[in-house]
């Protein structure tokens, strides 16, 4: 049936040598051969043997199954969750052709049901209820909380009849702007509930952010704290959310209720600036509505959340995802990917404020019934061991983290991390980036003793769930490669022309038909959706990551091929920082790159123009950046302001930005081809100004 199937099936020849040493424990073969893509890391047999998939011939059972028969593999999956009704006789329909009419994905339509009711409820009724939800750990040693699923399930309730109680009724959207307090996950589940669409903005975007993405959505309420601490600083969030409120009004969105949890450890109400009529305190009202609130039934079609993403252009992008298909994709992709048994403490370090926070720490594991760890501090701090203070502390058996947290913390030193025991520690995750095999191989041999399995897992918010990551027990790894596709899931790699490569390969990574939690339109412009994701290559889904297959049929992600810049696993657009820039009242032209980032993994290196007669000082450096910082967030504040009194340009006036990525990155003998240049002197100028 599909090009991929018959390339999986022959892929199932093991490496050659495999036979040989897959009976040995965990072996790095690193230094004994001579590239990564012959670098086989076996899982340990103690591991396999326990595994919810443990061997390469289970696996390709089940992913044969998903790709011949998607509709009978997932309905049977979905039946295991709870239904008011049951979906309609076609289990999904798609297209993915823009060439056949409009791009559509449905999955489950016609299913009546609830996710909260799903997470939560249904894990009680078969037995959980007393069973940890949430452990909650501060910021501060010793700062601490923990909710059963039922005492999760009240507070979700009274939130859910707050919310209902000002008005907000199905389909509505709230805005949450919330630090990682045990509240997120509840306001979440609150509009899930009640059918309202939350849309959670990181509460690292700055004011004009949040601003933006309230007046897009016309929020009905406004959900934050009054302040949080990270690490030895404390940020004041309302600050930022009446500045935004104030903004947003101005565009003719005017927010009613801003609901405002009083996070003591960091800020006491009467330190907090206020509204009244529009400002109330969550601890003041929220206690006092009744602990059981019904569940407001939706189609599986019905939006669950929003969640703005950047994009190669202009304004951040409304990722839509709805129900059905959302709970049920990420439900499985956790329980597989993690090898997730019932008994497990699972640790994922991703914000909320981010698609890593929604899929996998709020909805994934609590569908599975799982007990999560939530941490609203910094990872550093005081010291770079607490994570693995956490990982005792609590018994953490799955820790899911990011590439730029494992090498900023192996830069420490292994001694913070040897101190603690992490004896409880079974799988270790990565997401945000490719890993590069370095990191990979101090997380496996320094965090997991060698003995954890490594699942790097590649997706993105628009595809809701993991796409491309080891099953655990059931592949050897290469350190460095997201390895296989998850069921249901065709990966395809395609040339600039957008055909199909096979075998042993590198070009564009897409993915051909639809999956159960793929995102279904960009929130209100359906037709940029179409542009961005499904215009480039006809027929498929486009990623924007550029991918290698090797001959084993292993997949290697190489980054994005769009400008869009990846740091500390953060999307940044290129656009958004040069707009931010030329705001700035001196700056005339912006141009930004990604450049290497020894722990970040890329950083963003502006080259900026100014207005004539301007002169570059240390000052305006600070403005400029503190510009960006107030317009998008600090994570986007450029590493690296680069005045160019000229930028390379064609003759029609593009910027060549391969030029400038080869001067940030200091590649000045791979400059290429100078002489289309309007001004081939601005090269040289530029270089020379390279360490101003
Ligand atoms: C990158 C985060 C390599 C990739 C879940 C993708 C990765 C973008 C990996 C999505 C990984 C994420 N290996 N690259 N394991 N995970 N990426 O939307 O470039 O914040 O397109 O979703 O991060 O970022 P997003």
């Amino acid at each position: 049936t599909s090009n991929y199937l018959r390339h999986v099936e022959s892929m199932m020849v093991l490496p050659s040598g495999a036979g040989e040493i897959s009976h040995l424990n965990a072996v790095i073969l690193g230094e004994a051969l001579a590239s990564e893509e012959n670098d086989l890391v076996f899982p340990c047999e103690e591991f396999s043997r326990q595994a919810l998939v443990p061997s390469p011939e289970k696996y390709l059972g089940m992913y044969k199954r998903s790709i011949t028969d998607p509709a009978g593999f997932w309905s049977e999956i979905a039946s295991e969750f709870y239904w008011k009704q049951k979906w309609g006789t076609q289990v999904y329909s798609e297209n993915l052709d823009v060439r056949k009419g409009p791009i559509k994905i449905e999955w489950f339509k016609g299913g009546i049901t609830n996710i909260c009711y799903n997470a939560l409820d249904r894990n009680i009724e078969a037995g959980n209820g007393d069973k940890i939800a949430i452990y909650w750990e501060g910021n501060d040693l010793g700062q601490d909380g923990s909710l059963t699923y039922s005492s999760l399930l009240e507070k979700v309730c009274q939130l859910s009849n707050f919310l209902k109680d000002i008005g907000v009724q199905k389909g509505d959207a709230v805005v949450i702007y919330l630090p990682m307090l045990m509240e997120l996950p509840i306001a979440m589940l609150a509009c899930a509930r009640i059918g309202a669409v939350h849309s959670v903005v990181f509460a690292g975007f700055s004011a004009e952010s949040l601003a933006q993405r309230i007046v897009d959505c016309k929020a009905k309420a406004v959900i934050t704290c009054n302040a949080v601490q990270r690490g030895p600083k404390v940020i004041h969030l309302k600050d930022i959310v009446d500045v935004a409120l104030v903004e947003s009004a101005k565009s003719g969105v005017s927010v009613d209720v801003c609901l405002t949890y009083e996070n003591q450890s960091a800020m006491n109400r009467q330190d907090t600036e206020w509204k009244q009529g529009r400002d109330i305190w969550w601890q003041d009202i929220v206690p006092k509505y009744p602990t059981t609130c019904e569940v407001e039934w939706v189609d599986a079609e019905d939006p669950l959340f929003l969640l703005y993403t950047s994009g190669s252009t202009g304004r951040p992008k409304g990722v839509v995802h709805t129900t059905g298909g959302y709970m049920i994709y990420t439900a499985t992709t956790f329980k597989y990917t993690f090898d997730y048994k019932p008994s497990d403490i699972y640790w994922c370090t991703a914000d909320c404020g981010w698609i890593t926070g929604h899929s996998y720490v709020t909805y994934g594991p609590l569908l599975n019934g799982a007990t999560v760890v939530v941490f609203e501090g910094a990872p550093s701090y005081p010291d770079p061991g607490r994570c693995w203070d956490i990982v005792d502390k609590y018994k953490v058996t799955i820790f899911y983290t990011a590439p730029t947290l494992v090498r900023s913390l192996m830069r420490e030193g292994d001694e913070y991390v040897t101190r603690y025991s992490r004896k409880s520690l079974r799988v270790l995750g990565s997401v945000g980036e490719p890993i590069n095999p370095s990191a990979w191989r101090w997380f496996f041999n320094v965090v997991g003793d060698s003995r954890c399995p490594i699942s790097d897992t590649w997706w993105q918010t628009e595809t809701g769930g993991f796409m491309i990551a080891p099953l655990p027990g059931a592949w050897p790894q290469k350190p460095g490669s997201a390895t296989f596709p998850f069921f249901g899931i065709q990966p395809v790699i395609v040339d600039e022309k957008g055909t199909e490569i096979e075998g042993e390969c590198s070009g564009y990574l897409c993915v051909k038909s639809s999956w159960p939690g793929a995102f279904r339109t960009l929130y209100g412009d359906h037709e940029r959706y179409e542009t961005t994701y499904f215009k480039p290559f006809p027929g498929y889904y486009f990623s924007g990551d550029g991918c290698s297959r090797d001959k084993d049929g292993y997949h290697w992600l190489t980054g994005r091929v769009d400008d869009v810049i990846n740091v500390s696993g953060h999307r940044i657009g290129t656009a958004e920082v040069e707009s931010a820039l030329v705001s700035h009242p001196q700056c005339a032209e912006a141009a930004v790159v990604g450049v290497e980032h020894e722990v970040k993994g890329q950083g963003i290196y502006a080259f900026v123009t100014l207005v004539e007669g301007v002169p570059y000082s240390e000052e305006l450096r600070k403005s400029l950046i503190l510009t960006v910082r107030n317009q998008i967030g600090a994570f986007a504040a450029p590493d690296k302001i680069h005045w160019a009194p000229g930028l390379p340009k064609t003759r029609s006036g593009k910027i060549m930005r391969r030029i400038l990525r080869k001067i940030a990155s200091r590649q000045l003998d791979e400059l290429g081809d100078t002489s289309t240049l309007a001004d081939p002197n601005v090269v040289d100028q530029l270089i020379a100004l390279s360490d101003c």
